[in-house]
């Protein structure tokens, strides 16, 4: 591969497999499987299977209106959702965001950046175990355009039916992940080079579950 074609694939960013609309367990069993999970195993997670994760948090499931696997206030989905990932074959190391149309992952940043967010996010160890932290953040100038103050409390109404999609879909898959909350929002507005405007809501640990959790 040249160093032009590295750099146009970088642009670019990668397609993401087609999600499953179908899966072995119930929604019932997922509800009844799910606990927060804060250690992973050493296996990777495919490529498949994140973007199995980045469609159930904000998949578009109905195309010609842009409608998505979660319910948003006004369809103004003020959500945007990154994967920071880091020693997976089938990826570079790096920041990537979640393109919703087209279902493909586009580079944000790249190189090991799992140390800033693990500060970011007070020293806590579901971080670094974790071979790909999903980011949640919300933009919430595109629901208050709409709604005004109302916005806030919409956009982070949101971010809670994502990270709980997410949630479900990674019992399915046999991946643990917790939603992580306590973060110095500024710290992690830096490590990642989130525009003004764009705020982090959700820190989501994913990995294959440990054979004893
Ligand atoms: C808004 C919110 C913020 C949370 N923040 C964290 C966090 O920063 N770190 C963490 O380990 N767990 C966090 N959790 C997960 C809770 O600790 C967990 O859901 C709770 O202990 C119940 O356990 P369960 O999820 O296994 O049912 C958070 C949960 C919510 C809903």
């Amino acid at each position: 591969m040249t160093a032009q074609q590295t750099v146009a694939e970088e642009k670019q960013g990668m397609a993401l497999p087609q999600p499953s609309v179908s899966g072995d367990m119930s929604v019932e069993e997922a509800l009844h499987e799910r606990r927060s999970i804060r250690r992973y195993g050493d296996a990777p997670l495919p490529l498949r299977d994140i973007g199995q994760l980045a469609w159930a948090a904000q998949g578009i499931t109905e195309e010609r209106r842009g409608l998505r696997t979660s319910p948003s206030a006004g369809a103004t989905y003020p959500l945007e959702i990154y994967f920071l990932i880091t020693g997976l074959e089938e990826i570079p190391d790096g920041l990537y965001r979640y393109v919703t149309r087209g279902h493909r992952l586009e580079k944000v940043l790249s190189g090991d950046r799992r140390g800033d967010l693990f500060e970011s996010a007070l020293y806590q160890d579901a971080i670094m175990s974790a071979p790909v932290v999903m980011v949640i953040t919300g933009v919430e100038e595109r629901t208050a355009r709409r709604y005004g103050q109302r916005a806030t409390r919409y956009v982070h109404m949101e971010a809670g039916h994502a990270a709980q999609n997410v949630s479900l879909q990674a019992v399915a898959l046999g991946i643990g992940t917790v939603v992580i909350g306590a973060f110095d929002d500024s710290a992690v507005v830096q490590a990642l080079r989130l525009d003004e405007g764009e705020s982090p809501l959700y820190l989501m640990p994913l990995g294959k579950q440990l054979d004893n959790s």
